[in-house]
């Protein structure tokens, strides 16, 4: 079966074909899966001037990037439109005006080739993209989704099944690296090049001077606030008569990496999760994955033989693939393949309201 993957929920064009094996096996399901097209079309360079996503901009690229993403997705894969069994796209959350982009461009294909499609959620997909390298994933799991628009702790008890148990209150963990970034002056997205920079630092660094707050860390829910992470690197900057970027970066890194693997190991105890999944655009930072890994295997933390699992890189930035294999795993599922009228966008989309 191949399955056609439409993503544009934000400023990435995304369009993938994924195989997959129809014969389930006994146990696991990824041995079925195979990515045989992959295209991401960044809008960096549209956005960089900005500091961030603008949605209109961003959806009049969408607009002009889906169909060249097309072709060059069927030209990788080496197959034609008459081989695609199924045409999938993310339905939400995201900005609305690249939702309906996306949605329309699936759903006027799934009409002319007659073909059936499947919505997806996007949250969802980012924790689905952890199947792609492990056949199986044993529940419950705690989720750890971190992107520019979302921060979001979710109670995975089984695929479909979904609670979630805290949120960001005010900006997403990938939108404080980004503000921050901007106020730095390093540029767009936000998140590499304040990686980049604390790395600088941590190579010649032998003590930290400059100490931001963790926000939220003690909080009793499993909440999460940014906003006054980046009002708190303001003040540093106006009062400091010369700033170390390096060090700033590393601190500012470090707070939000505390306060996320804090929370995400409290939820897994109390949950008594067999696996914590990180996903999302933040996840392809390479302290957070380290950190966590380490901090997961520490015995203080008692939760050593949970398993911790993220995706290749590759797969934690905005892509189709994880869209063609979250809807392939609705229809898995039981969710039934429906028709073009069906779908629709939807920008608050939420990963508990139920979709099949
Ligand atoms: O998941 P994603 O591609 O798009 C959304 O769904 O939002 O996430 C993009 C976010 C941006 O805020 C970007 O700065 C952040 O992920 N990001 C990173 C890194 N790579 C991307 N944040 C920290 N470290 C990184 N290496
Ligand atoms: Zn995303």
């Amino acid at each position: 079966m191949l399955i056609l993957g439409i993503e544009t929920s934000c400023d990435d064009t995304g369009v993938a074909i994924v195989e997959a094996d129809e014969r389930r096996p006994k146990r696991g399901l990824t041995r079925i899966l195979n990515i045989k097209s992959n295209v991401v079309s960044s809008q960096i360079k549209v956005h960089q001037k900005y500091g961030g996503v603008v949605p209109n901009l961003a959806a009049r690229e969408h607009l002009k990037n889906l169909e060249p993403c097309l072709r060059q997705a069927f030209a990788e894969a080496k197959v034609t439109p008459d081989n695609i069994d199924l045409i999938t796209a993310t339905i939400g959350p995201g900005l609305i005006p690249c939702l309906l982009i996306g949605v329309n461009f699936a759903k006027t294909l799934a009409y002319v080739w007659e073909k059936p499609i499947i919505g997806v959620n996007h949250i969802e997909a980012h924790i689905i993209a952890n199947y792609f390298e492990n056949s199986e994933i044993n529940f419950p799991a705690i989720a750890l989704v971190v992107s520019g628009g979302h921060t979001q702790l979710v109670l995975v008890k089984k695929l479909g099944d979904y609670k979630i148990l805290g949120e960001t209150r005010d900006d997403a963990a990938g939108e404080c690296f980004d503000k921050v970034a901007k106020l730095l002056g390093l540029g767009y997205p936000g998140g590499p090049a304040i990686a980049a920079e604390a790395a600088k630092y941590q190579i010649r660094a032998t003590k930290y001077e400059i100490r931001l707050p963790r926000p939220m860390i003690k909080h009793k829910s499993y909440d999460f606030s940014f906003s006054g992470l980046k009002t708190a690197v303001l003040y540093k900057v106006k009062d400091m008569k010369k700033i170390n970027v390096p060090e700033m970066c590393a601190e500012v890194q470090q707070a939000i990496i505390d306060v996320l693997i804090e929370k995400t190991i409290r939820a897994a105890k109390e949950y008594r999760a067999k696996t914590v999944i990180l996903s999302g655009g933040v996840a392809a930072n390479d302290e957070l994955r380290k950190q966590f890994q380490e901090k997961i295997r520490d015995t203080k933390y008692q939760i050593r033989d949970t398993n911790f699992l993220v995706p290749p890189k590759i797969l934690c930035t905005d892509n189709a693939a994880m869209i063609s294999m979250a809807g392939y795993f609705k229809y898995l599922y039981g969710k039934p393949k429906t028709s073009w009228k069906n779908i629709k966008a939807d920008a608050n989309l939420r990963i508990d309201q139920k979709m099949r």
